[in-house]
């Protein structure tokens, strides 16, 4: 089988052959190649049922975390999308060996791993390499890569990662855009966090397995990636207690051993869907999935007058006609998720009424809206929030994608609108949802890439 293919990076890649199926997973696929927009004609129905990928937010952060440990890793369950594709060609421009022998299935050998730099042209294509600060800085004690980039929903900085790695005993520095890192030891400390964030969470847990003595996260985020990321560090002999919680206590330890892991659902892809049903007036079984972590999506379908059916690992939903207007506010977990945001300002377009949305995660995070209103919906923000004068039809119209979740949101409103919606940068969508058009598809939707 060829080898899977790579960008370019600083030094040649430690591929190993892949298996049949795996090939996938180390490059983005022919069918993305490419293409330019998606064509999706209006006024179609969700139908059928669909099965949720690994999640995407916890595979980001599991992938780097691979690198702590020199022995074998193997990893199940990730998704088949760009992000993933771009984190293998920086863990083997590092020097480890990766493959892919089964289709979501990942193996990792870092035991060669002898750079804390990796290359930037790679580092700068997703800010979730972010994470590689902590999991290098808890490997060889020192680590630089350029200040992460990232979708554009406002000031993304990141002063609560660098307190954390600082509290930690590092030394960090900021030259010309690069963030270098340094700790000739690191020592457990307790880190109080200023913001409930989900990255700095997990970072700071990634830099502290490894350090002398005790470390306390308080403040922590509680969302489901970081119970996912800290199981996956327990399973190669971490000790991390309390994630899920906002109090994580983490004992150093000495050595890691090899790991297992299958990859949790993507509670944001499984959202998706279910708001796709919901909006369309379709139905849909979400299948493998984990409810709980939906709760916050299945109570406000429910408010707004949609048909929710919670299974053990499904979740089924029946769209209404008749839907109510409804408020929503983003919250960190078990709040209702920012990443659903763009999605079900599409969905209270339809209610009979006016919605109130309000942002409170990120500082900017509405920049669908303008394109949304070009697609006839009646919307006004005000800073954080937006009013959503509902009841007005959707027309289907050339719009563009500025990030991944509004991507997201532009197909569900190109489905129920009346006409052809024409959706660019569709990059930001290949991102973060595998395979889309295909997985819309079996939801007996058609929706076409092309090449112009
Ligand atoms: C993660 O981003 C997710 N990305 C985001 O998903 C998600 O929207 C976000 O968490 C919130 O749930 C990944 O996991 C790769 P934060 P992250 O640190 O870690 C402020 C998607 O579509 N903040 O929890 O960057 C920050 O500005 C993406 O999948 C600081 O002030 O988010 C924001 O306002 C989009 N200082 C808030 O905290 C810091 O040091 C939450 O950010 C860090 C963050």
């Amino acid at each position: 089988m060829a080898k899977g293919s790579f960008h370019a990076a600083a030094k040649p890649l430690q591929v190993v052959q892949n298996g049949a199926e795996g090939e996938n997973l180390l490059k983005a696929r022919d069918s993305i190649h490419g293409t330019k927009c998606l064509i999706i004609e209006g006024e179609q129905r969700i139908r059928g049922d669909i099965r949720i990928n690994g999640a995407k937010n916890a595979a980001v952060a599991i992938l780097p975390a691979s690198l702590l440990t020199e022995r074998s890793v193997k990893v199940d369950n990730l998704p088949n999308i760009t992000d993933i594709h771009k984190l293998v060609d920086i863990i083997a421009a590092l020097g480890a060996k990766v493959n892919s022998p089964l289709k979501g299935q990942l193996c990792v050998d870092a035991s060669a791993v002898n750079g804390f730099a990796p290359p930037a042209n790679l580092v700068n294509q997703l800010r979730a390499s972010y994470y590689l600060m902590g999991s290098l800085l808890g490997r060889f004690g020192q680590v630089e890569v350029p200040m992460p980039g990232g979708c554009d929903l406002g000031p993304r900085p990141i002063d609560q990662h660098i307190k954390g790695f600082t509290a930690l005993g590092a030394k960090v520095e900021l030259e010309h855009g690069v963030v270098k890192i340094k700790a000739r030891k690191l020592r457990g400390a307790h880190i109080y966090l200023d913001v409930v964030s989900v990255g700095a969470t997990i970072n700071i847990m990634l830099a502290a397995v490894k350090a002398e003595g005790k470390t306390i996260i308080e403040n922590a985020a509680k969302e489901p990636e970081i119970v996912d990321t800290a199981n996956f560090l327990n399973a190669m002999g971490c000790q991390v207690v309390g994630a899920g919680t906002d109090v994580i206590k983490i004992n150093g330890v000495k050595s890691l051993g090899e790991v297992e892991h299958k990859v949790i659902p993507d509670r944001i892809e499984a959202g998706t869907f279910m708001i796709a049903a919901a909006a369309t007036c379709g139905e849909a079984q979400i299948c493998d999935v984990i409810p709980k972590h939906l709760d916050p999506l299945s109570a406000k379908l429910k408010e707004v007058g949609t048909e929710v059916e919670v299974g053990p690992d499904w979740i089924q939903v029946r769209g209404k006609t008749k839907l109510l207007p409804s408020d929503v506010k983003t919250f960190p977990y078990p709040g209702f998720p920012t990443d659903l945001q763009p999605p079900v300002m599409v969905l209270l377009t339809r209610a009979q009424g006016t919605s109130m949305i309000t942002e409170n995660v990120f500082e900017r995070r509405f920049r669908h809206v303008d394109e949304l209103k070009k697609m006839g919906a009646q919307i006004k923000v005000e800073g954080r929030t937006a009013v959503i004068e509902g009841g007005h039809k959707l027309f289907g119209a050339p719009v563009k994608a500025m990030d991944l979740r509004g991507g997201a949101a532009f197909i569900i409103a190109g489905l129920k609108s009346e006409g052809k919606t024409i959706l660019t940068g569709i990059e930001h969508i290949d991102r973060g949802y595998e395979d889309i058009v295909e997985r819309f598809k079996k939801l007996s939707v058609s929706i076409e890439r092309s090449l112009v």
